[in-house]
C-alpha cells in the first residue's frame, strides 16, 4: 500500500494535512516527531510531510528531526515550520524576521514558478494562507527559491534533485488556492503515488485492527442514532459481530418514525441490538419543568441512569466504544470558551460502566469522512446524511413545559416540514431546519370559527461549522406550501413564523 507519513511538529492543522492527503486517495499516518528513524523506515513511506509547528527552529529545545531522515532518499515536503526546520537541518539560516513586513500572517498574494513540480499545471500567481514569524535568511545549498510574495523572497523552495520541497505558507487550508492541488502534485509527481486508496480500504483496515484489539472481548456502544455513532456502531458491527451490543435510548424525543428508522438500520448485523423505551422515565422528569439549562441537565442525568441501567444488566464489557471524530477532539481541547449550552453527548458515560478501555474508531475522520465511510458500510442514506440533532431532542424545540402532546404536535410538523424542503431539493444545501413549538398561542379564525392556538416557528440555517450561522433565504413558495400544509393537516397550529435571525446573536436552537 502507498504510504506517506505526515510528522507531526505540534501545528494545527495536522489532521487536515492528513485528510487532504486521503482526499488525494493516498493512504497517510501522522507520527509524533519523536518517533525513532527505525520505526518510521519500517512503515517502507513513498515520502514525508513534516507539519507546522508553534516554535523557532533555532529555540532552545524547539522539535528537531534525526538528519539521518534526508539521507533515506525519499522526498519530504515542510510545510511553514516544517519547511524552516529543513532549511535549518540542512545547513540554511532561519532568523526571526527582523522588519514587520518580512512576517506574514494570512491570505498573502505569492508568485509560483510553475516549472516546479510543486506548481505543476497550477496558476503562476494566486492567494496563499501564510503564518510565519521566521525568515529564512539564507536557503541550504542545492535549494532554488520556487515562490515569493511582494515582502518575502522565499515563499517556497525546493530541492528537485533530492525530493524537498518547502512551502511557507499552509498548502492544506481552504483559503490557500490550488493548495490541494500542491498536496497533490507532491504525492503524485513527486512521491510517484498513484492514488488508489480509498474509504472502501479504510474501513478494512479498521476493521482489522478493531478485531486484533477486542480479540474475544465484549463490546459496548450507546447508540444515539446521529451519524457518528451510528457509522462506529455499523464498523463495530461489521468488526466483532455478537460481541456487541449497542444500547440504543429512546427517550421519546426523537423526531417522527426516526427510532423506528434507526433500529431498521441495524437490522441487518446479527448483534445485541438493546432499544429501550424510556419515553415514560424521560416525560415523567421533564413534567412541570419549563427552563431550558434545566432541561438539559434532566434528560442528561436521565440518559446515563437508563444507559447505566441497561449496563448492570449486561454486566461487565471490556471495551467501551464512542463516537467521538477529529473536531470534537480540537472542540473539547479549546479550554476555558464559555458555556453557552451544556451540550449533551454520551462524554460522561465512562464514569458510570465498568468496562478495561475505550475504543474510538472515528478519532481521525473528518465529518464528510465519516459519512463516506457510513455508506462503505451499507448504512442508508437517510442515517449518513442525517443533519444534526441535539442529544436533547425536540424537549429543546418545545418551549415550555414538555408534554407528549406538544411533542406530537411538533413531531407532526416538523416531519411536513422537512418533507416540503426535500421536495424542493434544497436538504443539503440547507444545513439544518426544524421547526420549533413556541410556548406562545394567538387568534386565528378557520372555517367561521376562532381558534386559539400556538405558534410554530420554522427554522433553516447555513452554516459551515455550526458555530456561526445565517438564516436560510429559502424561497417563500416553499414556506408558504410548508405553512398552508402544516395548519391544514396538522391540529393545534394556526400561526406559523419564520426565523430570520443569525447566530449570534440567536443560537441556532432556541433552547
Ligand atoms: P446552538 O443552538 O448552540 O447549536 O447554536 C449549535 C449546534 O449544536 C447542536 N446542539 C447540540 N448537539 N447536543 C448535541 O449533540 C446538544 O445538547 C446540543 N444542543 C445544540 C444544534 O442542533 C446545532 O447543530
Amino acid at each position: 500500500m502507498e504510504k506517506i507519513i505526515v510528522l507531526d511538529f505540534g501545528g494545527q492543522y495536522n489532521q487536515l494535512i492528513a485528510r487532504r492527503v486521503r482526499e488525494c486517495n493516498v493512504y497517510c499516518e501522522v507520527k509524533p516527531y519523536t518517533t525513532p528513524l527505525a520505526e518510521l523506515k519500517a512503515m517502507e513511506p513513498m515520502g514525508f510531510i513534516f507539519t507546522g509547528g508553534p516554535n523557532s527552529v533555532y529555540a532552545e529545545g524547539s522539535p528537531q528531526v534525526d538528519p539521518a531522515i534526508f539521507e533515506l532518499g525519499l522526498p519530504i515536503l515542510g510545510i511553514c515550520y516544517g519547511c524552516q526546520l529543513m532549511a535549518h537541518t540542512l545547513g540554511g539560516q532561519v532568523t526571526a524576521a527582523q522588519e514587520d513586513t518580512a512576517r506574514e500572517y494570512g491570505k498573502t498574494k505569492t508568485y509560483f514558478d510553475t516549472a516546479c513540480k510543486l506548481f505543476k499545471g497550477l496558476p503562476a500567481e494566486g492567494i496563499t494562507w501564510m503564518s510565519h514569524g521566521d525568515y529564512m535568511a539564507k536557503v541550504p545549498a542545492g535549494f532554488a527559491l520556487t515562490a515569493h510574495t511582494d515582502h518575502c523572497p522565499n515563499g517556497a523552495i525546493a530541492d528537485e534533485t533530492r525530493g524537498f520541497y518547502g512551502v511557507q505558507y499552509h498548502p492544506e487550508v481552504n483559503h490557500t488556492e490550488h493548495g490541494v492541488d500542491m498536496i497533490r502534485n507532491f504525492l503524485y509527481e513527486v512521491c510517484g503515488c498513484h492514488g488508489t486508496w480509498n474509504m472502501g480500504d479504510y474501513m478494512r483496515t479498521t476493521i482489522a485492527a478493531v478485531r486484533e484489539k477486542v480479540g474475544g472481548g465484549k463490546v459496548l456502544l450507546a447508540l444515539s442514532g446521529g451519524v457518528d455513532s451510528s457509522v462506529a456502531a455499523a464498523l463495530l458491527a461489521e468488526a466483532v459481530g455478537d460481541q456487541l451490543t449497542c444500547v440504543f435510548v429512546d427517550h421519546g424525543l426523537m423526531r417522527k418514525n426516526e427510532g423506528d428508522e434507526v433500529e431498521a438500520a441495524f437490522a441487518k448485523w446479527n448483534i445485541h441490538f438493546v432499544r429501550v423505551d424510556a419515553e415514560k422515565r424521560f416525560l415523567d422528569k421533564l413534567a412541570g419543568v419549563t427552563e431550558p439549562e434545566h432541561k438539559r441537565k434532566i434528560i442528561g442525568e436521565e440518559f446515563i441512569r437508563v444507559f447505566e441501567d441497561e449496563a448492570k444488566k449486561i454486566g461487565k464489557v471490556d471495551f467501551l466504544v464512542q463516537g467521538t471524530i477529529y473536531p470534537d477532539v480540537i472542540e473539547s481541547g479549546a479550554g476555558d470558551a464559555a458555556v453557552i449550552k451544556s451540550h449533551h453527548n454520551v462524554g460522561g458515560l465512562p464514569d458510570y460502566v465498568d468496562f478495561k478501555e475505550i475504543i474510538e474508531p472515528l478519532r481521525l475522520l473528518f465529518k464528510d469522512e465519516v459519512r463516506q465511510l457510513g455508506r462503505e458500510l451499507g448504512l442508508p442514506e437517510y442515517l449518513v446524511m442525517r443533519q444534526p440533532f441535539p442529544g436533547p431532542g425536540l424537549a429543546i424545540r418545545v418551549i415550555g413545559e414538555v408534554t407528549k402532546e406538544k411533542l406530537d404536535v411538533l413531531r407532526d410538523a416538523d416531519a411536513i416540514f422537512r418533507e416540503e424542503i426535500a421536495n424542493a431539493g434544497l436538504e443539503y444545501s440547507i444545513n439544518q431546519y426544524f421547526a420549533v413549538l413556541t410556548n406562545m398561542r394567538s387568534v386565528g379564525v378557520m372555517g367561521d370559527g376562532r381558534t386559539y392556538d400556538y405558534t410554530l416557528a420554522l427554522r433553516g440555517v447555513t452554516t459551515t461549522d455550526f458555530m456561526t450561522a445565517d438564516w436560510a433565504r429559502i424561497p417563500y413558495e416553499v414556506l408558504d406550501k410548508a405553512s398552508v400544509r402544516i395548519v391544514n393537516e396538522v391540529g393545534h397550529i394556526n400561526r406559523i413564523c419564520y426565523d430570520i435571525t443569525s447566530k449570534p446573536p440567536a443560537t441556532i436552537e432556541w433552547e
